[in-house]
């Protein structure tokens, strides 16, 4: 009887250590996470890398850069997205001041050539709880909806409709402070907070259906915005990013979320 107890006591313990103790720093119910499901084994595209190598930068870069294309297919049994093409659902933009002022959105975002994307460099720092990514993508070619008004430099930009963004040699720069959550008795790395720097060699736009579909300043309009593009990309560079920031946070924390550390990131 009092063995029969303790068993119960113990499982209730365990129980509590497994899935009660984790609440608080996850924020998510128990049935959350059970519902993620954690990878078991490291398939093929999760290159391990060891704490301790010296070379720990350049192997966490590798392992990234092996993912890139398996993460573009999709991972359906850790339910992870395709990323080519790449869906979101919207970014905003809202900028008040400056030559370029702007709000609104871009929304039914496909964009076509994540999966080309190069990882060219990377920084982990278990201790500081950071880490950074650089990611290098030769084209990206967006068609989306977009709905925004403001003022490019000289001229008032308002609309609604379809659009095509074209962005090549895309060079960004992944800042993150990370920290570790125990799920299902193992640790994921989750990303707190992140910011995204870019720089882009050249854009084009369309934008259709410009100031109620007045063809004549639709096509000045984008006349004007490709012969500017890099001026105006640079001005909407800080509500950029943080919209980027946004989006990827949450597809890196996906992803990272089914992969437990002690497979890629080996104590010994
Ligand atoms: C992108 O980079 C390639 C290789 O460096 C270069 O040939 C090409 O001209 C660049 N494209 C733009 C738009 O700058």
């Amino acid at each position: 009887m009092a063995r029969a107890l303790t068993i119960a006591t113990a499982t209730a313990i365990q129980y509590w250590l497994l899935f009660g103790a984790v609440l608080p720093s996850v924020g998510t119910t128990n049935a959350d996470q059970r519902a993620i499901k954690l990878l078991d084994q490291a398939p093929d595209w999760l290159r391990p890398c060891r704490l301790k190598d010296p070379e720990l930068n350049s192997c966490v870069k590798d392992t990234f850069q092996n993912m890139f294309p398996a993460l573009a297919k999709g991972i359906p049994e850790i339910h992870v997205d395709r990323f080519e093409p790449l869906y979101l659902s919207r970014l905003s933009l809202s900028k008040g001041h400056g030559p370029v002022t702007i709000t609104g959105s871009f929304y039914d975002i496909l964009a076509h050539g994540p999966s080309k994307a190069k990882a060219t460099s990377a920084v982990l720092d278990m201790d500081r709880r950071v880490f950074e990514l650089g990611v290098f993508l030769p084209e990206i070619r967006i068609e989306s909806d977009y709905n925004l008004q403001g003022k490019v430099l000289i001229l008032p930009l308002i609309g609604n409709g379809p659009a095509k963004v074209n962005l090549d040699n895309v060079t960004t720069s992944v800042s993150t402070r990370f920290e570790l959550r125990r799920l299902q008795g193992r640790q994921v790395l989750h990303i707190a907070d992140m910011t995204v720097d870019f720089d882009i060699q050249g854009m084009t736009v369309n934008l259709e259906n410009l100031f109620n579909g007045n063809k004549v300043l639709g096509r000045t309009l984008n006349a004007f915005v490709n012969k500017n593009a890099l001026e105006i990309v640079k001005e909407l560079k800080d509500p950029l990013g943080e919209s980027f920031s946004v989006v990827f946070k949450d597809i890196m924390n996906n992803a990272l979320s089914h992969m437990p550390i002690d497979l890629w990131l080996l104590d010994q």
